[in-house]
């Protein structure tokens, strides 16, 4: 057999990796060894010390670190298990109970997913006395991918998984100085296949503990600590002195911006007007302040035209239109908090496809107003409460942005 130097960056010629065998053989020892005194054994939702895992634990806590760092989920994952111990609790809940346990932590379709996931694990259980067991049986439940399934697998029942999330993406792409970008699925497929090529069969629940605790603690995305680093002797992106270059990602459009009043209206007791969006879209089945989308321009050049939007057609609910014409129809018009432009909106919140500018506005509506407005929307079947700033907070599931409303008035 050739030797190589574990450096080279050339492919190897004893194996399809850009790696030889012996590296690729000793990566996960090297990985595990250091994970032993360096790695993290003290967050809440680890099962490698129990001899009885509870993938319960794991599923929940995967599903909040999908896209959350662990120091904002450990508070939120304190507050489920004490309100939800068990599946079947979380999938007995209401949804305004899970939303309001959830609101904050953004990306609500995850929650959406993580109560309909513990009704499909409750009906999994009782038709078959337990979890699903493998990684496609994981799969199947709602908003979980095949990362997050093989890491259930591998930490939540000590089963073989294999995980490929994004810090094991930068870690390997570094080690192994694959440059392809890695949104391609030529190089999802390349990393996949890496993956498992390193996961060793009897302790991958341990190396996928290591390989998360690599890519959060050492090997992170601006400053590696090369130097502490179990792998740099061989890693392709070290020798190389660009080990920030990776991984390689086509830089993406940048997103869109919206821009739309959100409307404090309150009735004559000071109670504000709240509305429970659909079920499908952004925020669904959140209570919400009214909005209203506004048109964008720059001196005379509208930069957004809110009606033939996309995103205005499928944000703008029923109830906002209306709130609209029933202002209308009263000759009322919101007051702004400030005088601000939009263009200075003072609350900028971003989402997955756009930024939302946010300008709050003030009504107060009269007794009688508020319960015609009220009449209004209950006859087209929206869910409507008119509840103080503290109260809504504390009780209903609001999203991050409307606490953000609530905190600039
Ligand atoms: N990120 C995703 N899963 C994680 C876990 N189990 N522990 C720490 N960070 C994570």
């Amino acid at each position: 057999m050739t030797e190589l130097t574990a450096n080279s960056n050339t492919l190897s010629t004893d194996t399809p990796f850009t790696q030889t065998s012996q590296s690729l053989d000793t990566f996960a020892p090297r990985i595990l060894k250091w994970f032993d005194t360096n790695g993290r054994h003290d967050l809440p939702w680890q099962q490698h010390k129990t001899d009885t895992p509870n993938p319960y634990i794991v599923w929940l806590s995967e599903v909040m670190l999908q896209q959350t760092q662990v120091t904002t989920v450990i508070p939120y994952f304190a507050r489920f298990m004490t309100s939800f111990p068990t599946v079947q609790d979380l999938a007995n809940a209401d949804w305004d109970t899970v939303a309001e346990h959830w609101a904050g932590l953004g990306y609500y379709a995850r929650a959406r997913n993580l109560h309909k996931g513990a009704k499909q694990l409750v009906a999994v259980i009782d038709e078959t006395g337990d979890f699903p067991q493998t990684v496609a049986g994981w799969e199947a439940i709602s908003g979980v991918g095949l990362s997050t399934a093989g890491a259930i697998v591998a930490m939540g029942l000590h089963g073989y998984g294999v995980i490929c999330d994004g810090n094991v993406k930068r870690v390997m792409t570094r080690w192994a100085g694959i440059d392809g970008d890695i949104m391609k699925s030529a190089t999802t497929k390349e990393l996949w296949a890496l993956a498992e090529r390193l996961t060793p069969s009897n302790d991958s629940g341990h190396f996928a503990q290591a390989m998360m605790d690599m890519g959060a603690t050492l090997c992170t995305r601006r400053n590696p600590q090369c130097e502490l680093c179990p792998v740099s002797a061989d890693c392709i992106a070290h020798a190389q002195g660009r080990e920030t270059d990776y991984p390689v990602k086509a830089k993406k459009k940048p997103k869109p911006s919206r821009f739309s009043n959100a409307l404090l209206m309150q009735n004559d007791s000071g109670e504000i007007l709240w509305l429970q969006r659909p079920d499908s879209g952004i925020w669904g089945g959140l209570w919400v302040l009214p909005l209203q989308f506004e048109q964008k321009t720059q001196g005379k050049t509208v930069l957004t035209t809110a009606q033939d939007d996309d995103v205005y057609e499928s944000e703008f609910t029923t109830a906002e239109q209306i709130i609209n014409e029933w202002l209308a129809k009263n000759k009322l018009t919101a007051q702004s908090v400030s005088n601000s432009l939009l263009d200075d909106a003072p609350i900028k919140h971003s989402l997955t496809h756009f930024h939302w500018y946010l300008q709050p506005q003030q009504l107060t509506l009269s007794a009688e107003q508020a319960q015609a407005l009220t009449k209004a929307l209950q006859a087209a079947d929206i869910n409507v409460v008119w509840s103080s700033s503290d109260d809504a907070r504390a009780n209903l599931g609001l999203p991050k942005a409307m606490i953000k409303v609530l905190e600039s008035v």
